[in-house]
């Protein structure tokens, strides 16, 4: 099935579900309000959430189109879900996203290219199971960002091409993921070469985490330096935000904007979300909270709107570097951080999808700009 095809379906299918929901008003979120981030932040820089094609129905999907004007496949881009197999891709999860952004004329960001986690085993294997050399691996790479960036360039406006090649350790630089092993660090600059052939169009970004520790953002900025030097098609850096109530700092946040801006390069925070636990930096324990309850205590809640609203003021003094701040889900009902033994309340609506007093903090700002 072709894009158009694979849409239409797509559209169909949400057509169904929004003729249902509207039949079934009393158990649809009402709008909390006439505005959404999206408004509030009209004249600073589109504000996206990653998305599960489960969350284009119902009462998420209400919220979606009320908050936020810009999406992010929070795994259906991927390599390993889009291309299970050498010569088999799977388009309808990715399929349904572009669907319905287009439809509420929302921006798709397309994550993403190229990354050692999710990564299909096949990609770096011969049929009888050795490792596949440096010219198998590129070829295969090229064809898979090939077919991908081709597929949704009418859809997508920029991808993050290559996602977390930095090493988190002060004494390693790459990370020694299979396609370093593999290529060396050419893979990198290939990745962002074969972006570019199939989208002139698309913005392409370099994207990570921890890019506010001091070793790791000098990292990023002397690999991004000598791309830009090499004449490699990089357009932008992606900071992901992975943030907690205790990191990072505003002088650290204001740094590495300022660093990485500092080459001609747009920034934008890509999957932002504010763990109530105490996080890693650097791999270093940040001090601060280490219990593992998993209420949303008072104390959480305030350091968290404090971080929230420290994190927005910065934004937005920075809006002419930030192209867009993506948050990493919707509401605090799923977040990815649950995953880990624990319930975590990392983004601005709650597990019932109301506004939380951070949302407040952020998007009640003076309008002096
Ligand atoms: C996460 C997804 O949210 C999870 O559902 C999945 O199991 C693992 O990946 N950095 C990234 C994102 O660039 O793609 C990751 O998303 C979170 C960390």
């Amino acid at each position: 099935m072709n894009i158009r095809k694979g849409i239409l379906v797509a559209l169909a299918v949400s057509l169904f579900f929004a003729s249902c929901s509207s039949s079934i008003k009393t158990t649809g979120a009402k709008p909390i309000s006439a505005k959404g981030l999206k408004d509030y932040y009209k004249d600073f820089f589109p504000i996206g959430v990653a998305v599960a094609p489960r969350m284009l129905h119902g009462e998420d999907s209400v919220l979606i189109v009320n908050q936020f004007n810009s999406l992010t496949a929070e795994n259906a881009m991927k390599m390993g879900p889009i291309h299970p197999r050498e010569n088999e891709y799977y388009w309808k999860d990715a399929d349904s996203i572009a669907a319905f952004a287009k439809k509420h004329r929302m921006r798709l960001r397309g994550h993403n290219l190229c990354w050692h986690a999710q990564a299909p085993s096949w990609m770096f294997q011969t049929a009888t199971g050795d490792t596949v050399t440096k010219e198998v691996v590129l070829q295969r790479l090229k064809d898979h960002i090939t077919t991908v960036v081709n597929r949704y360039k009418d859809y997508v406006y920029g991808w993050d091409v290559v996602n977390e090649a930095i090493d988190d350790r002060d004494s390693i630089f790459y990370r020694p993921s299979a396609w370093y092993k593999i290529c060396g660090e050419e893979f990198i600059a290939k990745a962002f070469e074969y972006a570019h052939a199939a989208d002139p169009k698309a913005v392409l970004f370099y994207n990570d985490y921890n890019t506010e520790n001091p070793k790791k953002r000098e990292k990023i900025y002397e690999m991004v330096k000598k791309l830009k030097e090499a004449g490699v098609p990089i357009h932008g850096v992606g900071l992901q935000g992975h943030w907690s109530v205790n990191n990072p700092s505003g002088e650290e946040l204001r740094k590495s904007i300022q660093l990485f801006s500092s080459l001609g390069l747009q920034v934008q925070v890509t999957e932002l979300d504010v763990s109530v636990y105490a996080g890693r930096q650097g791999g270093q324990l940040v001090q601060g909270r280490s219990d593992t309850t998993s209420n949303f205590t008072p104390e959480m809640e305030q350091q968290q709107r404090d971080q929230y609203k420290m994190f927005f003021d910065v934004f937005r003094q920075y809006k002419n570097k930030l192209t867009g701040v993506t948050f990493w889900n919707v509401s605090d009902r799923y977040s990815w951080l649950d995953g880990r033994g624990r319930k975590n309340y990392p983004l601005l609506f709650d597990t019932k999808r109301q506004p939380k007093k951070a949302y407040w903090d952020v998007v009640n700002f003076k309008a002096a700009k």
